[in-house]
């Protein structure tokens, strides 16, 4: 049996944990607030909040989609849908939401409310920029994003009138009216919940976020055996360790991104996966997971590849060993990940002195999008300025995320435009696309090749190169 609670009322269920828990609000709970659009996490109509319990006994929210999280994946939570917010007066989201005239047709406008709401619960420290981007996996067709914003916006500022302690932000955000009133005794309510964790059976299939298992197989994953990473917690950490920054297997892209050893060590890589899917997504997407699935155009297996990442791998007898993500990828959707492995670690060397990184990313949209082709680049120059090491990555030109290899032949050259020139024809030729629906084989060739051109500009530009 599972148990959770929805709203305010306490569930108990024997369907099983595969079922999308989009199905069972709709269908099993009969709360029909939250949208049901495209199935497969691209629009937001679908967003709850799930509220996990912390060690320390309080609870975290994060807006979720609901149609690929299995419910297997939030026994023991607090989960929100807009119909848990509902009273009288509306909650603050849900009034600046009519006050600025930001719904038109309102299918879109539960998923809207519920990512300001996760927005809210997630940070005392409110900005309109980071607002926004909060709003990145919610797609309107009518309203006009103009207006949304414009909530944001009022959002921030009426918060920010806001004195409270981080540790008293559940209760301000009560009494600002962003929450109801039962949001108060839902901790220890969750703490009484009995939760009944069964061990996983051997051929489980390892869920990690899920984002990609149930966007692509939700019926074969109904019947199947499930085995939830999220339940790990000795697998959710980032921390610096010496020159390392080392990253449990079950970490979420949204927590890897925000963590204070990324925000201290990886600034540009904390922003640039921004560009990874929306926030709904990456609340639930983790690292390991873009990694194992070993799609050419993985955004994080990219960055991590030419940031010089190893893996730590687990096999189910217990024995570990470490590979370089390099050596990874074997083929097609092929890896070094045999039956039962567990992807458990992944270590990150600190950026060495004279190393600077940057990514590109081109795709159709500007979020909520795969890439074309994407690239990054681990760049070392000495005091003179020469050319001490490269790593460049690249996706969507070959059928695994590609580290161009030869490219020592440029050490001890200054990266003048000769030299980056150089480069970039070196990185095409080294490049194997295919025609497909992102764009032709030749189209994405001279793409990365420019894309390459491009990070060293960057890299001028800020000063750091050249
Ligand atoms: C709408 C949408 C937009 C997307 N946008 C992007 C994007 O912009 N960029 C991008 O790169 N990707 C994108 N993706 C793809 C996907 O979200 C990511 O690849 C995501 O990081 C997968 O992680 P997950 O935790 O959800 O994986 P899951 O679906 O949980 O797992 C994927 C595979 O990895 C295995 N696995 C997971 N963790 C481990 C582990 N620790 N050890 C062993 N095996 C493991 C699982 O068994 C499964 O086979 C998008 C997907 C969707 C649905
Ligand atoms: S229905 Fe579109 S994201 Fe879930
Ligand atoms: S109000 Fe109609 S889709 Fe947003």
């Amino acid at each position: 049996m599972l148990s959770f609670i929805l709203n305010q009322r306490a569930v108990l269920t024997d369907e099983r944990p595969g079922m999308v828990l989009l199905e069972f609000i709709r269908g099993v709970a009969c709360l029909s607030g939250t949208k049901e659009a495209c199935r497969e996490g691209e629009c937001g109509a679908c967003a709850v909040l799930v509220g996990a319990r912390q060690a320390d006994g309080s609870v975290a929210y994060k807006a979720c989609p609901s149609c690929l999280l299995p419910i297997g994946d939030v026994d023991g939570c607090h989960i929100v849908t807009v119909e848990g917010l509902i009273g009288e007066p509306l909650t603050l989201v849900q009034q600046l939401i009519v006050d600025s005239s930001a719904s038109q047709c309102g299918f879109c406008t539960p998923g809207i409310v519920l990512s300001l709401t996760g927005f809210c619960l997630g940070s005392s420290a409110l900005s309109y920029e980071d607002a926004v981007d909060a709003l990145d996996g919610n797609i309107c067709r009518c309203t006009g994003y103009v207006s949304i914003r414009n909530a944001a916006r009022a959002l921030c500022e009426r918060l920010a009138e806001v004195d409270a302690d981080p540790s008293e932000w559940l209760s301000a955000l009560v009494a600002a009216g962003v929450v109801p009133e039962y949001f108060r005794a839902i901790p220890d309510q969750l703490a009484q919940l009995r939760t009944d964790p069964q061990p996983p059976a051997k051929d489980a299939v390892l869920v990690a976020g899920g984002t990609d298992l149930f966007a692509q197989r939700p019926e074969q994953l109904l019947e199947s055996d499930l085995c939830f990473l999220s339940s790990r917690c000795d697998l959710d950490y980032v921390h610096a360790d010496g020159e390392m920054l080392r990253v449990g297997g079950a970490v979420t892209i949204e927590d890897f991104r925000r963590s204070a050893a990324v925000q201290r060590h990886f600034p540009g890589v904390a922003h640039d996966l921004l560009r990874h899917s929306s926030t709904l997504l990456r609340n639930k997407a983790t690292l390991t997971g873009n990694i194992v699935n070993a799609s050419p155009i993985g955004d994080a297996a990219i960055i991590l590849l030419a940031l010089d990442a190893r893996l730590v791998i687990v096999d189910p007898g217990g024995a570990k060993r470490e590979v370089p993500l390099s050596k990874f990828f074997l083929g097609y959707k092929k890896t070094d990940l045999a039956c039962g492995d567990l992807l458990s670690e992944i270590v990150i060397p600190l950026l060495p002195v004279g190393a600077r990184y940057h990514f590109e990313k081109v795709s159709n949209r500007a979020t909520l999008d795969i890439a074309a082709v994407n690239t990054a680049l681990r760049l070392t120059t000495g005091p003179d300025g020469a050319i001490t090491g490269i790593i460049l990555s690249a996706g969507g030109v070959g059928p695994i995320p590609l580290l161009i290899s030869g490219l020592e032949v440029f050490y001890g050259r200054k990266p003048d435009t000769e030299t980056v020139d150089a480069l970039a024809k070196a990185a095409e030729a080294a490049a194997k696309p295919i025609d497909d629906i992102r764009g032709a084989a030749a189209y994405k060739k001279l793409l990365l090749g420019q894309l390459v051109r491009a990070q060293f500009a960057a890299l001028a530009a800020a000063g750091e190169a050249v």
